[in-house]
């Protein structure tokens, strides 16, 4: 990786004028667990492996993009740790001179064993699910008794070096309740940013409703009856948590609230899917073909203007909150998260 830093740097701009900077690779639609937010229970389709994109599709992409003012990338799934050998796609990303960071979303299951390769390959930032440190409560939120393991795999990161670790935890009315100050304190306690991401219409069962939906405004009630939040300023302008550090200079939080004050104005990304699918939005219900061209021998060149067209027409924002909202017919873990 060298200084980009201090380069000049390309700016990439959509059609509504937000300057894009971050692709979010998922690198397979599998998943270890089925969090009820995100998978069914059983009889899950996958993509066959042949429509995956191969490393080395990846990083010709990523490649492309580096050169186009993108200079972030998360490697997402499903769970990304089970497609094999990830470090030496990390790796490859790495080399890429102008990608500044790699960082990865995974439910920590399989990081005990491979934290330590992730990190030697170039990885930078980890983002852990963890919506329930009660261990029936993440039973039933994961549909996999593995509460103990996810812990480890945060011990574990630790131990072998990642600094920046965030906690995602989706927030659900009349189940996250309780969680929420446990959570609160072992993030302080850990030095982990937990950042509650508000419950989105992506579940495969398809169940969401808006009454489900614990909002980023109870999620604050919630802990201010313990403890004194300070907001940080233009935190929104970064990423898409709105955050707060505690008054007493322990620790910060983060709240996504994706459904009662979208972040879309402010929106820096975009995404592709496993199989090759470039996603303007994570509510987006057409896809840019990019494993098509790829495999048809494209040039970078032919791979750029094919995003660029795509960028124009980035959605203003998504439409939850409006009677024309439709669903994307992929569930999360097939979109990416
Ligand atoms: N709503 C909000 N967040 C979700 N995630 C998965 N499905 C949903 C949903 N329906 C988040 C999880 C995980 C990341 C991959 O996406 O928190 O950390
Ligand atoms: Fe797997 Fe993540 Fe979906 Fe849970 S949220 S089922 S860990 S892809």
């Amino acid at each position: 990786m060298s200084e980009a830093t201090q380069k000049e740097r390309p700016i990439l701009i959509d059609g509504m004028g937000r300057k894009i900077v971050n692709l979010r690779i998922s690198v397979t639609d599998r998943c270890n667990f089925r969090c009820t937010y995100c998978m069914p229970a059983d009889n899950v389709e996958f993509m066959d492996r042949g429509e995956l994109l191969s490393f080395e599709e990846i990083t010709q992409v990523a490649r492309v993009v580096s050169k186009m003012g993108i200079y972030r990338l998360r490697l997402t799934g499903g769970e990304p740790l089970l497609r094999k050998d990830l470090p030496t796609l990390v790796k490859m990303l790495d080399e890429l001179e102008d990608i500044e960071d790699i960082a990865l979303t995974t439910n920590a299951f399989f990081l005990t064993d491979q934290a330590a390769a992730l990190r030697a390959a170039g990885l930078k930032r980890l983002n852990i699910s963890l919506d329930a440190l009660d261990k029936d409560k993440f039973t039933h939120v994961n549909r996999r008794d593995c509460l103990q393991q996810v812990l480890d795999g945060i011990a574990e990161s630790r131990k072998v070096g990642f600094d920046s670790i965030k906690i995602n935890a989706v927030a659900v009315k009349n189940f996250s309740e309780d969680e929420i100050l446990k959570l609160v304190e072992m993030g302080r306690e850990q030095d982990l940013e937990i950042r509650f991401i508000e419950f989105m219409p992506l579940d495969a069962d398809q169940t969401w409703e808006r009454d489900k939906v614990l909002f980023g405004h109870e999620i604050l009630d919630i802990i201010n009856q313990k403890y004194e939040l300070v907001p940080i300023k233009d935190s929104l302008e970064i990423g898409p948590a709105s955050e707060y550090s505690f008054s007493d200079g322990k620790g910060k939080i983060g709240i996504i609230t994706a459904v009662s004050n979208p972040f879309c104005d402010y929106c820096n990304r975009i995404r592709m899917t496993a199989d090759g699918k470039l996603r303007t939005c994570l509510f987006s219900t057409n896809e840019h073909n990019l494993k098509e061209l790829i495999r048809a021998g494209a040039t970078d060149s032919d791979i750029e203007q094919r995003i660029r067209a795509a960028l124009v027409s980035k959605e203003p924002g998504h439409k939850i909150n409006l009677d024309s909202f439709e669903r994307p017919v992929r569930a999360m873990h097939a979109i990416g998260g």
